[in-house]
């Protein structure tokens, strides 16, 4: 018990130390500004202003402003970048709007994450603290700017500042702790995707919510891509999230960051990461204190647990967008729950819409669409996939993994159902779009506990009458693991 206060005292002067970070806000003004929505539209816009050399800014100008507004308030990234110098005022580029902004994103306050993320075109919601401070790591180990010291004992800086430092004290104190706390989420909610203001976590935060993790990946990213050649960030931020101004017509690259951040630091890379911050964060005031009394064995022990759950969680398994992010209707009546772990998954194209929807946007309107027919022509309680596939890159939440489905009549109990959004009659979807179901998806059900191991996956036309999947699909999902031909009364039972 005592080791417990022992390690949660220095954890409040942790937060502290982090708060006590003087506020742009709170000056009386007679009428307030007009402050631009939570999107990573506005942010681009303010790194556009900010960097141009007109207005006598430079591709390190967002990243100086950044650290004065609190960014990089943690020891371990302290020890990274500097101390961050005074509380700046607001530069003449920007409107007081962008300003407030600005200021209440990069306050880096514990107690409410929410107020540091935005809404970026892909559909995900990304901390822009840590995506800061990946590119000033980025653009200062590609020679802009003072060079980074050099880390003792040694740990990757770009790593330090954006992910490992977060997980590993979030671990530690987790380990430490005598609730049921968690170390990693939730995500959440916006009020509105069209202009967003509001972000609610669906439940308590944890020193690492969605948001927080989704920016460290992005910030490493691209920090790793500034390192190898300083260019313009409002340029390099633009290029991997798009704009939400109707000119996309396909994936962006932010909704390949799982993957990217795989090729850029594996599960045992992190964890050997994980471990050398922890130590480094030994040496360091005040969270020596928090290290005190952990060995070197135990902090062998918490990177690994951490890096093992922070990969499975936000690299193995995709993304799922909940209901509440494409603008989903409430389910009608009483849903009834299922009995996982399930033993069969049926795969469903949806034939309209009949063309793969590869933008968040787009997605989230096929889902809209696809709920009203069901609802209200159909007249069942919801839509009736389990899960939806979208060609972004992301699954989209259906009933989801608690309740019955109406995908597969006289099945719905028995098996999860899965629809690939498009028309797989001649045509296959995209190889990215199939391993996210047959590598990812599926997979991590199985260790989830979702779906038992010995699962089998059938085509919709295989228990009903129908051409379900479509005959291209059909074809293609024939030669995955677990796809089961044998007819589905020996093979259910
Ligand atoms: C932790 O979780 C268990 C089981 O879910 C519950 O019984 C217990 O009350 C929880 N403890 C705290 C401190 O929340
Ligand atoms: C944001 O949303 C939450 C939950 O819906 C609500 O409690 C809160 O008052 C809202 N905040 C603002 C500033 O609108
Ligand atoms: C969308 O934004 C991009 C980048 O700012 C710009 O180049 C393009 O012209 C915009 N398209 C529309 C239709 O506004
Ligand atoms: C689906 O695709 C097939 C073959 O490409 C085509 O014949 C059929 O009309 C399409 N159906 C719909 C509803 O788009």
């Amino acid at each position: 018990m005592s080791a417990h206060s022992g390690r949660m005292f220095p954890w409040l002067l942790l937060a502290l130390s982090v708060c006590a970070h003087p506020r742009g806000r709170g000056t009386s003004l007679a009428v307030s500004p007009v402050v631009p929505p939570r999107h990573m539209d506005s942010v681009l816009d303010i790194l556009d202003a900010l960097e141009s050399p007109a207005r006598g800014g430079s591709p390190g100008t967002a990243a100086a402003l950044g650290r004065g507004l609190g960014v990089c308030s943690t020891p371990g990234c302290r020890a990274v970048l500097g101390e961050p110098p005074g509380h700046p005022g607001r530069p003449p580029a920007l409107t007081p709007g962008q300003w407030q902004l600005l200021t209440e994103l990069l306050r880096h306050d514990p107690a409410t994450p929410e107020l540091g993320a935005v809404l970026a075109p892909d559909g995900s919601t990304v901390a822009l603290g840590p995506l800061l401070a990946g590119i000033e790591a980025g653009l200062r180990s590609g020679g802009f700017g003072r060079p980074l010291p050099t880390l003792n004992p040694p740990a990757d800086p770009l790593l330090a500042v954006t992910i490992t430092e977060a997980l590993g004290t979030s671990f530690l104190l987790v380990q430490g702790g005598d609730n049921n706390a968690t170390a990693l989420g939730p995500g959440g909610c916006w009020d509105d995707v069209e202009n967003p203001q509001n972000y609610t976590l669906r439940g308590p935060p944890s020193p690492v919510p969605d948001p927080v993790a989704i920016g460290a990946m992005d910030g490493a990213v691209l920090g790793a891509q500034l390192a190898r050649g300083p260019l313009s960030v409002a340029e390099l931020l633009r290029g991997y999230y798009g704009t939400r101004n109707g000119s996309e017509v396909g994936r962006p690259p932010s909704s390949y960051r799982r993957r990217a951040f795989r090729a850029l630091v594996g599960q045992g890379q992190l964890e050997k990461e994980v471990a050398a911050v922890l130590e480094l964060l030994r040496t360091l005031s005040p969270t020596s204190e928090l290290l005190r009394d952990v060995g070197t064995q135990e902090v062998v022990a918490v990177a690994r647990r951490a890096a093992r759950e922070f990969s499975e969680r936000y690299v193995e398994c995709p993304a799922i967008v909940p209901r509440c992010l494409w603008g989903a209707r409430p389910y009608r009546g009483s849903p009834a729950l299922l009995q996982p772990p399930l033993g069969s998954v049926f795969l469903h194209h949806t034939l309209e819409p009949s063309q793969p929807c590869r933008t968040f946007g787009a997605c989230a309107r096929d889902m809209r669409n696809m709920q009203r027919f069901h609802q209200d022509t159909r007249g069942w309680d919801d839509i009736g996939y389990s899960f939806v596939v979208g060609s972004d890159g992301y699954l989209y939440e259906g009933r989801g993994w608690h309740w019955v489905g109406a995908h597969t009549k006289g099945y719905n109990t028995q098996g999860f159902g899965v629809g690939i959004i498009g028309n797989f009659t001649g045509t296959l979807p995209d190889p990215d779009t199939l391993a996210l179901v047959r590598d990812e998806l599926l997979p991590c059900a199985v260790r989830s506990g979702h779906i038992r191991p010995g699962f089998t996956l059938r085509g919709h036309r295989q228990l009903v009458r129908t051409d379900c999947p479509g005959n291209a699909l059909f074809q293609e999902i024939q030669s995955w693991p677990s796809f089961q031909g044998t007819p589905v009364a020996l093979g259910l039972r």
